[in-house]
């Protein structure tokens, strides 16, 4: 019968150990969150050169493409957050299961709480519109016209379709709430909890939030009323 390392009396690495606290996966959570949310706002700011024309927008899309040492090592980045990021939710979600005193079905939570609970199902809908998207415009089966050399027609041509615009809309109302209560997740873990800096730190994960949502949205927006228009 094979003996497990802690029985064979070999310590444990202080990695494996953090994890295994709930302040290491908190990290691990804040961490992963912190890279994901830089992503967003990096991929935010690419995506509103499309109202500067399709010249600048193909030319940006083809001038990352032609960046492989950069794009590969973000992508690989971005898939190891991903995973941890669900993984430490969901390691989270067990011991606060197990924490859960009897009598717990008629507790009304409170504000906070209620919020971090939203992040259980926001989160899991955000990760269902990040598949459909990359479907949609890298890999070209979403439903859409698609052709690989022209980002810039696969943007318009996807959102002149009001279920995709409305889909989008939704998507990035709940990704707004999962950034600001996240971010506000994330001052915390850092430590920068202070009655004083507390009201300041809400309202700058709003600002955040409601950014990313407006610059995101305000792209599907403008496809609809034809400000952003196709080439003919
Ligand atoms: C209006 C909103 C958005 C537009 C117009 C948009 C546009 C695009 C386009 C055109 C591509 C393909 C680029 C290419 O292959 O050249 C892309 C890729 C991608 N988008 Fe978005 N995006 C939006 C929102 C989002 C959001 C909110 C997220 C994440 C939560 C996201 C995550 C990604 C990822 C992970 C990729 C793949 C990047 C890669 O190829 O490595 N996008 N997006």
């Amino acid at each position: 019968m094979s003996a497990t390392a802690a029985q064979e009396g070999i310590p444990k690495p202080r990695l494996l150990r953090f994890w295994e606290t709930t302040l290491g996966k908190k990290a691990v959570m804040a961490a992963t969150g912190a890279i994901l949310a830089l992503f967003v706002l990096a991929h935010l700011i690419g995506n509103l050169q499309i109202f500067l024309g399709p010249d600048q927008f193909n030319g940006y899309a083809r001038a990352l493409r032609h960046l492989p040492e950069l794009v590969w090592p973000v992508r690989v980045l971005l898939l190891i957050s991903v995973l941890l990021h669900i993984w430490s939710s969901i390691e989270l979600a067990v011991v606060k299961s197990e924490a859960r005193p009897a009598g717990y079905r008629r507790w009304k939570p409170a504000g906070s709480a209620y919020a971090s609970r939203t992040m259980y199902w926001s989160g899991p809908i955000v990760a269902a519109f990040v598949a459909y998207h990359l479907m949609q415009f890298t890999f070209g089966v979403g439903g859409t016209p698609y052709n690989r050399l022209d980002p810039y027609g696969n943007v318009i041509s996807g959102f002149r379709v009001p279920a995709v615009s409305l889909f989008y809309i939704f998507a990035m109302a709940l990704l707004c709430l999962h950034l600001r209560h996240g971010l506000w997740s994330l001052f915390q873990t850092l430590g920068f909890y202070h009655p004083r800096h507390t009201p300041r730190i809400h309202r700058a994960a709003w600002l955040i939030a409601l950014f990313i949502f407006f610059g995101f949205i305000s792209i599907p927006v403008a496809v609809m009323l034809g400000v952003i228009p196709p080439v003919l």
